[in-house]
């Protein structure tokens, strides 16, 4: 057999920013932990830069950045700083210990940001520019500068800017759709104008980053590709500010799967994917939409009886790349009520979890308990059992029993028993029907102020015997900051209360330390 040679494919930097714009969004927020847990699933997955945090907006970010700074094994670690010497000063300290340290600094070029909220002539911003990316290369050899709500921007003004950045020593230089609306060809010719008419142009990466107000932010990306950007900005299941950033797993599907129109290269490992995905949704207790592509439950489920058929006759007849690709299997039987600890360590390993002897023991106990009341233990429902494990492993309160009597006879009621640091305290609560019974109750044994921003029951697996899972997201009415709480159980009332109680140590653990989100 001949085999024709290839001519090499040219690299997309990819560059994850689901812990800084992904983290930002309403109710999103992760503890120190879970950024670090997902920062590792990052950096083993390929992506090129993890944008860890914005260091000037608290201890949080600042600590998170300086950890994952000094765990990376491969990823370039990049922190975001504002054009204000103590942003880049503070960012430039938090990446101390990376072995490839970024930072990325950004002010807006519009004339309706410059004017309304930087309240600044575009010549200072012009000399801002300088100044900044100045300051940042004498402190690292690697910045990138943004160009804030670059598609709103004058386009003889932005160019000024690009070139004075990159004159400045930048050697990224990001052109942002901060508001999500720009569309794919307008978005190419930009790259190709800039491309065209700045002169030192050739010594940076370009970059998109584009958010999704108008559905639209991975073929943007893409089209920035095709003009000539090398590094494409996103976040895993596109969380991010409003309907958020470019998705990372279907922008880096798009490419692999169409080599034909997009002729590059990415580093990720596709068949970690699904598993990003699970973790990222577990975290921020953000459900991933079923028909989302390629990590959605549905994506690689065919239902009709045509496409059934089709499939069995030949794969590729309704599907354009595999489920095992991106790293989803088939539901599959794992274990039941007989089986044991090393069984149960195995397929924790081979799901992609590594816990503690503790949380391992923890976890045993809570598997046998579901494995008695539920008759199949899939993947889905080990993977929820431990994303909650996870997430209340330093909570303070806890649920030790609930009863409820709910029905068409009415009232309904719930007695419900917490831990609260260590002392058990009881009471009995009605309400509008049963989930309002148990949150009433909850909130008359921890006294707090909040609103409910959602809630939303779905199950893990099918059947009627499968566990409920359930996510709250609470907003706190002294300062509207989001908390969220996802748990799953057989009884979704107890799934409720979990999840309501997670969300809540999270707001008390945030107020304790007195940061801010
Ligand atoms: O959307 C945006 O403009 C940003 C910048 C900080 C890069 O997130
Ligand atoms: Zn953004």
């Amino acid at each position: 057999m001949t085999s024709k040679k290839q001519p090499k494919k040219e690299r997309v930097f990819i560059f994850d920013t689901t812990l800084r714009d992904g983290e930002q969004c309403p109710g999103a927020t992760m503890t120190h932990e879970q950024k670090i847990e997902v920062a590792e699933v990052l950096d083993a997955m390929g992506v090129d830069i993890i944008e860890a945090g914005f260091p000037a907006n608290g201890d949080a970010d600042s600590d998170a950045v300086r950890e994952i700074a000094a765990r990376a094994e491969s990823a370039v670690v990049c922190g975001l700083a504002r054009a204000t010497r103590q942003d880049i000063d503070q960012c430039a300290e938090a990446l101390k210990k990376a072995r490839r340290p970024r930072i990325h600094t950004f002010i807006a070029t519009s004339p309706l940001h410059m004017k309304w909220k930087l309240r600044m002539e575009p010549e200072e911003v012009y000399e801002r520019v300088i100044e900044s990316v100045t300051q940042a290369r004498n402190l690292v050899a690697d910045v990138e500068w943004s160009a804030e709500d670059a598609i709103r921007s004058e386009r003889d003004f932005l160019c000024r800017c690009v070139e004075a950045a990159i004159k400045a020593g930048a050697t990224t230089v990001n052109i942002p759709d901060t508001v999500g609306y720009t569309e794919p060809d307008e978005y190419r010719s930009l790259f190709h104008f800039l491309i065209n008419t700045v002169p030192n142009i050739d010594k940076v990466v370009l970059s998109a980053h584009c958010h999704d107000d108008l559905g639209m932010a991975v073929a943007n990306s893409l089209f920035a590709v095709k003009a000539g950007a090398r590094q494409i900005e996103c976040t895993v299941n596109g969380i991010g500010e409003r309907a958020g950033n470019a998705a990372l797993e279907e922008v880096v599907m798009a490419i692999k799967t169409r080599g034909d129109i997009f002729p590059f290269n990415t580093g990720i490992k596709t068949t970690m994917l699904t598993r990003a995905s699970k973790l990222v949704s577990a975290v921020t207790s953000f459900p991933v939409q079923y028909n989302k592509a390629i990590v959605g439950r549905n994506a690689f489920a065919h239902e009709s009886g045509i496409h059934q058929d089709g499939m069995l006759k030949h794969v590729q007849t309704y599907e354009i790349m595999t489920p095992e690709s991106v790293g989803a299997s088939k539901t599959s039987l794992v274990m039941g009520k007989h089986s044991g600890r090393s069984a149960f360590r195995d397929k924790l390993k081979q799901l992609g979890f590594e816990l503690a002897d503790n949380q391992l023991e923890d976890a045993f106990v809570r598997f046998k308990d579901l494995a008695d009341k539920k008759k199949q233990v899939y993947d889905e429902d080990i993977e929820a059992l431990v994303d909650e494990e996870l997430a209340a492993a330093d909570d303070r309160i806890k649920v030790l029993s609930l009863l409820v009597i709910a029905g068409t006879m009415g009232p309904q009621v719930a007695t419900l028993t917490l831990d609260i640091d260590g002392e058990h305290k009881t009471t009995q609560a009605s309400g509008n029907g049963p989930v309002d019974a148990v949150f009433n109750a909850i909130k008359s044994l921890v006294p707090h102020e909040t609103d409910f921003s959602d809630y939303q029951v779905h199950s893990v697996t099918e059947g009627t015997d499968a566990q409920a899972d359930v996510s709250v997201h609470l907003k706190a009415k002294e300062n509207d900051r989001e908390f969220s709480g996802r748990a799953a159980h057989p009884d979704t009332l107890v799934a409720s209360a979990k999840a309501y109680l997670i969300a809540l140590n999270r707001m008390i653990a945030r107020q304790g330390r007195g940061g801010s989100s």
